[in-house]
């Protein structure tokens, strides 16, 4: 465990085993940070020198560790690069990088540039995030040793300093338990055992928790209808489960619905994908980590709305009993669709739980599913799409940039309208037969079940997962995406009236 503290001391003084300051990169050679300017004075004449002998440059993601020799208190110094201007965005990757980098220190003080809320928020973030390891199938797990993390500000006093410091937390600690729930293999999270797990957490979490939950199994899913869940995992043994969480603050005006796609493993089904990737298909569970989580972390801010949460969960596998393609099924509310690809799974399962989130009469609803190879084709793996109604769009994207991460918005064009009924013998056809623009045919799919009200749906196939190595904050695979941003969007959605 390690404990996270936040003070007004000289990072230059600091008895701290590491301590960690940010150099940018400027037009006329790298410069110590804001909030390291003790450490500059430290080293004087000496730092220039150091600094160019080094080949520090301070540009974004660089890290270099110095043995002081006794020129500051700390035996180690940590120079974490920038780049150009020492934003929230640069911080909190720099944190994050900082942490990884930092091995073997039992105490580590994090003197980055902190004379704002927000930057203080950006570098716990950032560090809680970059230290994040999953480590839960090692048998001989390398545990760290950092037990004690001191963030220095000069605001450490202040009451809204403070608030951004105990809030990074919380959010970073929802990122990282989402994180946890893609991480974990597919046979060992499955939509019974994900509930199980999500219940687990409620019960913990008890009546000062403030979240209730409700799991719908298999035989109440086909009592309401809910045929696309059943549909889409009837081929696994372990079956579909819809998860409803609901936090409900006394005096909260508004009632904000979240939607997450569940798919505990997407093998395609009979439309089977193939080898190469199918491994990384345990993350398409995404959407309900992010909304499960990011639930929690509301709860836990204390934020006066009301969320009502819905988790989608089903395998998506082959078998005797397995959905074909050709087949019709029946959505919640009755309309009907004929299923034409089963590796596009996503939308139906959403489509039961937007119907559910639907008939609650939410002042908005907001979906996050890991939906389209399509959406990764247009905005790549860093980047997530967001479409909607105009006004929810702008919101999320609001609430994105609050919460540093990056989406997109995409269109729903006109056309989708038309292209979502070509099919002859139901309601809805599944999947369009132009592979062009799929991640927005999806998205209208998707609109039918809303029931015209305030809605976005942020497709977040990309920057789920994290197939290459680790980046600044972000660690390998999965990344806890959308998360911030759902919080962000229910904090501002609070205020509004
Ligand atoms: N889970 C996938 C989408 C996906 C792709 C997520 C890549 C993460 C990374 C989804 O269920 C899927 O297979 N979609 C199909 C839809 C198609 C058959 C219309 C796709 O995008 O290829
Ligand atoms: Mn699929
Ligand atoms: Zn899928």
């Amino acid at each position: 465990m390690t404990t996270y503290s936040l003070r007004s001391a000289s990072p230059a003084k600091s008895r701290a085993d590491a301590v960690v300051v940010g150099v940018v990169s400027g037009s006329s050679g790298p410069a110590i940070a804001a909030g390291g300017e003790d450490v500059a004075k430290a080293y004087g004449r000496k730092l220039a020198p150091l600094l160019s002998a080094l080949g520090v440059t301070g540009k974004a993601g660089e890290v270099v560790k110095i043995p002081t020799g006794g020129t500051i208190s700390s035996s180690l110094l940590v120079l974490v690069g920038l780049g150009d201007e020492p934003t929230e965005q640069a911080v909190r990757r720099g944190a994050g990088a900082a942490a990884r980098a930092v091995t073997n220190a039992a105490s580590i003080a994090v003197a980055l540039p902190a004379d704002s809320p927000g930057l203080v928020r950006a570098a716990t973030e950032g560090f809680v995030l970059g230290a994040y390891t999953f480590t839960t199938y090692k048998s001989s797990g390398a545990t760290k040793t950092t037990n004690e993390v001191i963030f220095l500000s000069a605001d450490a006093r202040k009451k809204d300093t403070v608030s951004a410091f105990e809030e990074a937390q919380i959010i970073a600690d929802a990122v990282a338990r989402a994180r946890d729930h893609v991480n974990t293999a597919p046979n060992d999270l499955r939509p019974t055992t994900f509930a199980d797990d999500i219940a687990a957490t409620v019960k913990a979490r008890g009546r000062g928790g403030k979240v209730t939950i409700e799991v719908l199994d298999e035989t109440k899913l086909a009592e309401l209808g809910c045929g696309g869940l059943l549909g889409v995992g009837s081929a696994s043994d372990a079956p579909p489960r819809l998860v409803t969480l609901t936090y409900s603050p006394k005096g909260a005006t508004r009632h904000l619905a979240l939607v997450g796609k569940g798919i505990t493993f997407d093998s395609g089904g009979l439309s089977i994908k193939p080898a190469q990737g199918m491994g990384e298909m345990k993350s398409d569970m995404a959407g309900a980590a992010a909304v499960v989580n990011a639930t929690f972390a509301i709860a836990d801010l204390g934020l006066p709305v009301k969320v009502t949460t819905y988790a989608a969960l089903a395998e998506n596998m082959l078998g005797g009993s397995a959905m074909r393609p050709g087949d019709v099924i029946t959505i919640r509310g009755g309309t009907t669709v004929e299923v034409l690809n089963t590796d596009a799974e996503g939308r139906l399962v959403m489509a039961d739980a937007l119907v559910m989130a639907s008939e609650q009469e939410p002042d908005a609803i907001l979906d996050v599913a890991t939906l389209t190879g399509a959406m990764v084709v247009a905005l790549g793996d860093k980047v997530s799409g967001v479409m909607g109604s105009d006004d929810v769009v702008a919101d999320v994207l609001a609430a994105s940039k609050a919460g540093g991460e990056d989406f997109w918005p995409m269109p729903i064009p006109e056309q989708m309208t038309e292209r979502i009924r070509t099919t002859k013998i139901a309601d809805l056809s599944q999947v369009d037969w132009i592979r062009w623009g799929g991640g927005l045919f999806a998205a209208a799919f998707l609109r039918e079940f809303t029931a015209g009200l305030p809605w976005a749906h942020l497709d977040i196939a990309g920057p789920s997962f994290n197939s290459g190595g680790p980046a600044g904050h972000v660690s390998s695979g999965g990344t806890g995406v959308a998360v911030a941003t759902l919080v962000e969007f229910a904090r501002a959605f609070a205020d509004e009236k």
